[in-house]
């Protein structure tokens, strides 16, 4: 198989081209790099430097790597931003993706997955919710997702494209940008690790479904190679609630084991409470029980061994601490 993969030089686009080159696919990169880093691919992989927002630097992408299957992940990914910026959010993940749903319906691609996202789409929910919960985006950059969701219909019906959106809970692990707005466990442990205390925004009661970037990756692949046809949505998730401060706790341990480990000092600094952000939901559970009947997905790292070998990722990328 022949993978395109946009924003595969990202945090989860990474992980998805190793796991296509693991499986022994054929895969290649797009991405603008602007929060991708090419030292996030394996050496060798084909990497064309192109932003998906222009149209004919796209379709020249598409011509040399003739790909039978995309993954789009390139996104820009930031809520606040998108706030402030609706066009800038919409050039990226509205006119982007549309461009490479036009280059993959004329090049004939076969099947096509995008990421979507549980928390922007459903808003608070206290319960896992499935795919039928009705969609209410109060951010510019989830009505983007779920506009994201609507062209996947569309070009299913229209083109014969197989799509398939992946709505993801709280992605974390190795590799996320830990100076991101989101990404809270990237953040805390370059805090801890540099000896600056972890900051919980508000009471740290808000609750969330965190889910190992490595089983978010599999989920990929497995919407890749199913022959289910048309269009389909399913959440990525665990279906297990997780709040911050129990988080922060859990993922303290789990740097203090990796750091005893490794026999380095592991007196980290105490956790700090800050005031709220605005407009954070309290709290995002997804069901997921469609993704593991459909294409018999599901997790396999527990939110205790995910976090002990991301833990163990930024410690190895802070070694004199
Ligand atoms: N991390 C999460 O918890 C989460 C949750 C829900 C959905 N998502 C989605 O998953 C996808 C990957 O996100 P991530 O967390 O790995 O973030 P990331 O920022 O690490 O990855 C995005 C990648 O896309 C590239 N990119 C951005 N704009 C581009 C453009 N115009 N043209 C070409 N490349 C571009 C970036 O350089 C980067 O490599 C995104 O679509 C995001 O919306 C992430």
């Amino acid at each position: 198989m022949r993978i395109l993969v946009t924003g595969g030089a990202g945090f989860i686009g990474s992980h998805v081209v190793e796991q296509c080159l693991a499986a022994g696919y054929e895969v290649a990169v797009m991405d603008d790099l602007s929060t991708g880093r090419r030292e996030n691919l394996p050496e060798g992989v084909p990497f064309y430097r192109a932003d998906v927002a222009d149209a004919a630097a796209v379709q020249r992408v598409f011509e040399v790597v003739g790909p039978e299957h995309v993954i789009h992940q390139a996104a820009q990914v930031s809520v606040s931003r998108s706030v402030r910026e609706p066009g800038f959010d919409a050039r990226s993940n509205v006119l982007g993706l549309l461009h490479v749903l036009e280059a993959a319906a004329q090049h004939e691609v076969r099947s096509f997955v995008f990421p979507s996202s549980g928390g922007v789409l459903y808003g608070d929910v206290w319960e896992p919710v499935s795919e039928e919960q009705p969609a209410a985006p109060v951010s510019p950059y989830g009505i983007s997702k779920l506009a994201g969701e609507h062209y996947l219909r569309f070009f299913a019906r229209e083109y014969g494209l197989r799509c398939t959106a992946l709505r993801y809970g709280n992605v974390y692990g190795p590799r996320q940008d830990p100076h991101g707005e989101a990404g809270v466990v990237a953040i805390f442990l370059q805090r801890l690790l540099a000896g600056k205390p972890p900051v919980i925004n508000g009471d740290g009661k808000n609750v969330r479904d965190y889910v190992y970037v490595a089983d978010v990756a599999r989920a990929n692949l497995l919407a890749l190679g199913s022959n289910l046809d048309g269009f389909r949505a399913y959440n990525v998730g665990t279906g297990l609630g997780t709040d911050v401060n129990d988080l922060e706790s859990k993922l303290r341990h789990a740097l203090e084991e990796v750091l005893r480990e490794q026999g380095r000092k592991t007196a980290l600094p105490a956790v700090v409470y800050g005031p709220p952000r605005p407009g954070d939901l309290r709290a995002s559970l997804l069901d997921i029980g469609k993704i593991q009947r459909e294409l018999g997905w599901q997790p396999q790292v527990t939110l205790q061994e995910g976090l002990k070998r991301t833990a163990a990722w930024f410690a190895g990328k802070a070694p004199g601490i």
